[in-house]
């Protein structure tokens, strides 16, 4: 039987045990008993504290948005596709095993390395249990997409968190498409069960938000749509689901709309073809070390291997513009994504305004740059932050919650947050985490330089995402603590 657990957060070492793990249809039923309602039931507290120059080389985790699509596509593929680089945090791995609940075969070779057995599009199977995607909405709402595509139900559950999170956004298009919301907690929310039609009507879907959950849902449904899908965004969110569905054989063509915007436009039913994938290091992760690497007096750092499509780099041009030393080195192409090693050093920021159009491509940024903004001098404004309500955690209130019990001076004004630099924090406060990674790993990178040391009540949900972050940070020499009694 195959059971993965929450493997610990510090594990330098590999999560899995050498031997292979498979997961197949009957191993998903197996190991998947029902949804974790108890996701986060026991949060493991850590205290960050001011620490020595950050120095070295590190070479974060595979993207988390690539590696979702990788398996995605491998499932809807015909044929075996082969993935490098693969992200192997929970949110992921939970998308592996409702790609093997459809049929797909899916098979860890060795560190990172995975291969994908796919069914095709329209080939997928009905799962015999939930499909448990825990924490992660890119995994539960692609996979809605790709449900669709499929006269099948299946069941969508997760952690109480995702539990949460608004998916009539995704519903509504669907619907339109022709899928059944068969079942579904108030509001459209998580566990929903759906069941895709015996022919899906493609649709033009001009998205209320710049969402590239919406936009993916909506076009790997739009594989088992005869004719043409197209999805209009007024302004452009990431486009890695367009660039592997070229990969993998299908035609889509992409053209401007608006002044910021996309019309994006897939013809249905395609083959796709597998393709061999490389998944390059994830810039929402290299995040965290980079402004660590920013705040923490005399560091220097190099994250090697960072994605830099242009369209995840809003939280290195704002770090630019607020006077960051961020160099880019060795620019090159891997696997179809522009990717450079970034060197940064410590640096005087000084406060900027960040334009709301800049939102999409630094989505996931923010709570992070508010970290920088704090030992920042002056003002940093953030303008049109509405989607950050919707995240894991109600982020806005979250990061205005932590910069509070840093002593930090700070306001929301509207979707906006306001940060007033003062080149220092003072820490010593408890930041809840509330069940988000994002926030844990902020408030850490914070508190190695703050006056005083920062609690996060709950670094758990690291794992999601990043689940070497902790072996990583500190082997660059943050003092990161676990435990109540280590605050001393
Ligand atoms: C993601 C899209 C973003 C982002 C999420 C990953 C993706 O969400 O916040 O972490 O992989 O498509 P939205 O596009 O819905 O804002």
């Amino acid at each position: 039987m195959l059971v993965l657990g929450r493997a610990p957060v510090e594990a330098g070492q590999p999560r899995f045990p050498p031997q292979r793990i498979q997961f197949r249809k009957q191993d998903f039923v197996m190991s998947n008993a029902g949804p974790k309602a108890d996701h986060g039931a026991n949060p493991v507290p850590a205290f960050a504290r001011r620490s020595a120059a950050l120095k070295g080389a590190v070479r974060v985790p595979g993207d988390k948005s690539v590696s979702h699509r990788s398996l995605i596509f491998g499932t809807l593929a015909v044929g075996e596709t082969r993935i490098s680089g693969l992200l192997e945090g929970e949110d992921v791995l939970n998308t592996a095993k409702a790609c093997a609940a459809l049929g797909a075969t899916v098979e860890r070779l060795g560190e990172g390395e995975w291969r994908v057995e796919g069914v095709g599009v329209g080939g997928l199977q009905a799962p015999e249990g939930v499909l448990d995607f825990g924490n992660a909405g890119t995994g539960s709402r692609l996979m809605m997409g790709v449900v669709a595509g499929n006269p099948i139900a299946a069941t969508f559950d997760g952690d109480a968190s995702l539990r949460k999170r608004p998916m009539r956004r995704i519903l509504d298009p669907l619907e339109q498409m022709g899928v059944q919301v068969v079942d579904a907690a108030e509001g459209g929310r998580l566990p929903l069960t759906l069941k895709g039609p015996r022919e899906l009507v493609p649709i033009t879907y001009e998205s209320p938000v710049a969402s590239a959950q919406i936009k993916s849902a909506v076009l790997l449904a739009g594989l088992g749509a005869p004719g043409a899908t197209t999805v209009i965004e007024k302004e452009a969110s990431r486009d890695h689901t367009e660039r592997m569905l070229t990969h993998f054989g299908a035609e889509v063509s992409v053209e401007p709309y608006g002044a910021h915007g996309r019309k994006v436009t897939l013809k249905g039913r395609p083959e796709l073809k597998p393709a061999p994938i490389r998944v390059p290091a994830d810039p929402s992760s290299a995040a965290f070390p980079l402004v660590a690497a920013l705040i923490v007096p005399g560091s220097e750092v190099v994250i090697e291997g960072v994605m830099t499509n242009p369209l995840r780099t809003g939280l290195f041009i704002t770090l630019k513009e607020m006077g960051a030393d961020i160099a880019f080195e060795n620019e090159r192409v891997e696997g179809g994504e522009s990717v450079a090693d970034i060197r940064v050093r410590a640096s005087a920021l000084h406060g900027v305004e960040v334009p709301a159009e800049r939102a999409p491509s630094m989505i996931d940024e923010y709570p992070v740059l508010a970290v920088a903004a704090a030992f920042a001098t002056g003002t940093t404004r953030m303008n049109g932050l509405s989607e950050l309500r919707v995240k894991e955690s109600d982020r806005l209130a979250a990061v205005a919650d932590g910069l509070k019990a840093a002593g930090v001076t700070h306001r929301i004004d509207g979707d906006d947050l306001i940060v007033e630099g003062a080149g220092r924090a003072a820490g010593g406060g408890t930041v809840a985490t509330h069940m988000d990674h994002r926030i844990a790993m902020s408030f850490l990178v914070m508190g190695l330089a703050t006056d005083k040391p920062l609690k996060v009540d709950d670094i758990s949900f690291i794992a999601t995402s990043f689940p070497t972050f902790l072996a990583q940070m500190r082997a660059l020499g943050a003092d990161i603590v676990e435990g109540v009694e280590a605050a001393a």
